[in-house]
């Protein structure tokens, strides 16, 4: 029997609630579809600090480095916030973990079912047939990353200073991915920037349209200033097919899809690089796009969907299982449409445990 190799990183908050129920669902689907999990759990973020000193040790590394792929929880909250900002889990753990694995590929589905659309804040009769889109951020590049990234006194105050920077390789590889999302969907990019103002959105600008235009000349491309696609975003969502943007625009944007789509707890993500595991496929992190939501953490009422689907990218992307992944998408769309579900998407619904949707969730697997 084939055995999946990853690292399993639950992260703070409900994190770990929600990894431990992902992991039962990847359990069953394994039996289902013929694979086992060979999986090895390490600390990350802020349990990492407390535990062992650092937000990301070298022992979480060196599992990762020997793993397939990784299957990430959130990191961060209030416990860690008094910290000095460059050891805050955030900027200490899940940045370099991203840079680490040159994971400069953001992944992230907004899918909001047809039979979910009153969970969604638009008007019903806007997103009649529910919202599919998928934006793809640049991860490992942009204001998250540029150097000068500093706070010091100066003429008797204080400045700080980001440096946002992109360098046209950077922004060809992205696009390249782009490009590949929307061959497999509606041959649609809508490309994101603010080139009225900034200098790096001119050169994305002019580097997407060369490129497209000698790899991609089949596909409808489209630019957009990032403030005009956020009010396109909550007017009309499905104007778009493939959202492509920049670091800092794709992570916003990302959060208002995901409310559109009904929640944060809806939306799953995969994080791909140039590096390939040791089945020749994309090594990669999957992640929930929302954090770690001290609001309701510990309460086992959190959301397991977006880190359930995140497993299911996981099976698609970097071990070739596409019928389990399937498998798993199609349960979680049956259990939710059905009417089991949490709190942030219940809407009228008796809201259900983490665990109970879990359990409705396993219940519609093959
Ligand atoms: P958040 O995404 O944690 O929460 C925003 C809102 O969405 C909250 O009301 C929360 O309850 C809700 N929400 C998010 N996921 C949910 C789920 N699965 N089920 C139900 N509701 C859900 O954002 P925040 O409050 O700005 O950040 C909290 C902490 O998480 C911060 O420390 C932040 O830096 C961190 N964070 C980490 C990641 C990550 O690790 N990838 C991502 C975003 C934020
Ligand atoms: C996300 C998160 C992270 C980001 C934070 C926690 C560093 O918001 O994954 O969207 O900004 O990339
Ligand atoms: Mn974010």
């Amino acid at each position: 029997m084939k055995s999946l190799k990853f690292a399993v990183l639950p992260g703070d908050g409900i994190g770990p609630e929600v990894m431990s129920v992902s992991l039962d669902i990847l359990k069953a689907v394994g039996q289902s579809f013929n694979f086992s999990l060979d999986y090895e759990e390490a600390d990350i973020g802020g349990i990492a600090i407390d535990n062992q000193g650092s937000a990301f040790p070298q022992s979480t590394q060196s599992i990762c480095e020997a793993s397939d792929a990784i299957l990430f929880g959130s990191v961060g909250g209030p416990k860690w916030e008094s910290l000095p900002p460059k050891e805050q889990p955030e900027r200490a753990a899940l940045l370099p973990i991203r840079k680490a694995f040159s994971l400069y590929a953001n992944i992230r589905p907004g899918l909001l079912y047809s039979e979910l659309t009153e969970a969604s804040p638009l008007k019903t009769n806007r997103i009649p047939n529910g919202i599919d889109i998928v934006c793809i951020r640049e991860l490992t590049g942009g204001i998250y990353f540029g150097q000068p990234k500093a706070t010091r006194e100066e003429d008797g105050e204080t400045i700080a200073i980001d440096t946002m920077i992109y360098k046209t390789s950077e922004i060809e590889r992205i696009a390249q991915v782009a490009i590949e999302t929307a061959r497999a969907r509606q041959n649609k990019v809508c490309s994101v920037d603010k080139a009225n103002v900034l200098e790096t959105s001119v050169l994305w600008r002019k580097t997407v349209n060369e490129y497209f235009a000698k790899h991609a000349p089949e596909i409808e491309l489209s630019h957009m200033y990032v403030d005009n696609a956020a009010m396109q975003l909550a007017r009309d969502p499905n104007q778009f097919d493939v959202l492509f943007t920049e670091n800092m625009f794709g992570d916003i944007l990302s959060d208002e899809m995901g409310v559109i789509c009904g929640s944060l707890g809806m939306l799953a993500s995969a994080s791909l690089g140039a590096s390939k595991n040791s089945l020749d496929l994309p090594f990669g992190l999957y992640e929930p796009s929302g954090g770690t939501a001290p609001d309701i953490a510990g309460k086992g009422i959190a959301n397991p969907c977006a880190q359930i689907l995140s497993g299911a990218m996981m099976l698609r992307y970097s071990f070739g299982e596409h019928e389990a992944a399937n498998a798993i998408e199609d349960a979680v769309k049956r259990a939710v449409t059905s009417g089991s579900r949490t709190g942030d998407i219940a809407f009228g619904i008796e809201p259900i445990s983490t665990e109970a949707m879990s359990q409705a969730i396993l219940k519609e697997l093959p």
